[in-house]
């Protein structure tokens, strides 16, 4: 273990303390901050708090919001009878021990997702009860060997238990704790007949969030349902982009615009016309150079700034792997390095928020580089 790790882990720690301490005192039930009214950046729990438990539990969402996220992040999918539920893709080989169910064995199959085939496991042929059935499992356990203490211990969540958590925990930590769902492939399960839209709609109506007051903010890397849920929602949008290709919606309709033109300043121009803001890859907003150090910014953030919209860049997290080569702590992938000095340089860079594995130190380094006066 790297001496970052340990730092790491310190600081979650002390943040569950203070966060607890701190609720018993503010509890209540005002909700004393409202969307856009953050003190510096936004911090969104990507997946949860995805660094510290599996990705995408109730227990890796509460960890999120008490260590201080302003949003939590569910990635949604359909199971077979139309339930949202939250899954980083439809396929849950990865992300649960179906593989350890025998009665599941017939289900394992292979699907074309996007243009891509896939073997495994796909929600769209679970019933939610059968969903419910099956346990979380971390994704990445070479990376997150920590992580895989809690595997088998938690449900894969509906939509509406993250929406039950969320206004649970805003009413115990006395701040409104943000959703921001994103719909994905949105195309694979319109084709299917499990279309995402309607649900999500159907479940930020039912629960009151479909107006500019509530704390939510709805993502796609796809466009032409944005454009739909443009027409259907009250909240803001943001457009998700890679670093390379195109959105699957543009490929099914055979439009060759890719990523690269959707950011440049003509194509956020577009994008403002439907969305409130992009989220980017991070290296989209500050490349990296041949050796992999981190290099100069982009236009990205300034073009998406004159076209009126927020950046969100993802995804920010503590293990080298995922780090600059320059801000790496050793040659060991799992290593903590030096996540604080990427998210400096991201705040240098304009950006308005990020989505983060590790929302511990995401905050702590916004308190460091937004002190409030
Ligand atoms: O939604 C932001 C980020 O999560 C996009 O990538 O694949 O992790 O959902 P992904
Ligand atoms: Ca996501």
């Amino acid at each position: 273990m790297s001496f970052g790790r340990v730092v790491g882990v310190a600081v979650a720690s002390a943040a569950l303390v203070g966060v607890a301490l701190g609720s018993s005192a503010s509890a209540g039930p005002e909700v004393a901050q409202r969307h856009g009214q953050e003190a510096g950046p936004l911090v969104i729990g990507h997946r949860g708090a995805s660094g510290y438990r599996p990705e995408h539990t109730l227990a890796s969402y509460e960890l999120a919001a008490r260590m201080g996220a302003d949003y939590i992040e569910p990635d949604l999918v359909s199971t077979k009878d139309g339930v949202l539920v939250a899954r980083h893709e439809p396929e849950i080989g990865g992300t649960t021990d179906v593989a350890e169910h025998p009665e599941f064995a017939s289900r394992k199959t292979t699907r074309d997702l996007d243009g891509v085939r896939v073997t495994g496991w796909f929600t769209d042929d679970f019933t939610l009860a059968e969903l419910k059935t099956l346990r979380a499992t971390e994704r990445i356990p070479d990376l997150r060997q920590e992580n895989t203490i809690h595997n088998g211990r938690y449900e894969v969540p509906t939509l509406q238990e993250v929406i039950d958590l969320k206004n649970r925990l805003s009413r115990e930590l006395g701040r409104d704790i943000g959703i921001y769902p994103e719909t994905k492939h949105p195309t694979y399960f319109q084709r299917l007949g499990l279309a995402l839209e309607p649900k999500l709609v159907q479940a930020l109506n039912r629960n009151g969030l479909n107006t500019p007051k509530a704390k939510v903010f709805v993502q796609s890397f796809e466009v032409a349902n944005l454009k739909q849920l443009h027409r259907e929602l009250r909240v803001p949008l943001v457009q998700l982009t890679s670093a390379s290709g195109r959105p699957y919606d543009f490929t099914a309709a055979g439009d060759p615009r890719t990523y690269a033109d959707i950011v440049s300043a003509r194509g956020l121009k577009e994008v403002a016309t439907y969305a409130a803001g992009v989220g980017p890859d991070k290296n989209q907003v500050i490349t990296r150079d041949a050796a992999g150090n981190l290099a100069a910014p982009t236009a990205l953030v300034a073009d998406a700034h004159a076209a009126g919209l927020k950046v969100h860049p993802y995804t920010f997290r503590a293990e080298n792997s995922f780090l600059p080569k320059d801000l790496r702590s050793d040659a060991v992938a799992a290593d903590y390095g030096d996540l604080f000095g990427e998210l400096r340089a991201f705040w240098r860079a304009g950006v308005d928020g990020v989505f983060s594995d590790n929302p511990d130190i995401a905050v702590a380094s916004r308190a460091e580089n937004f002190p409030r006066s």
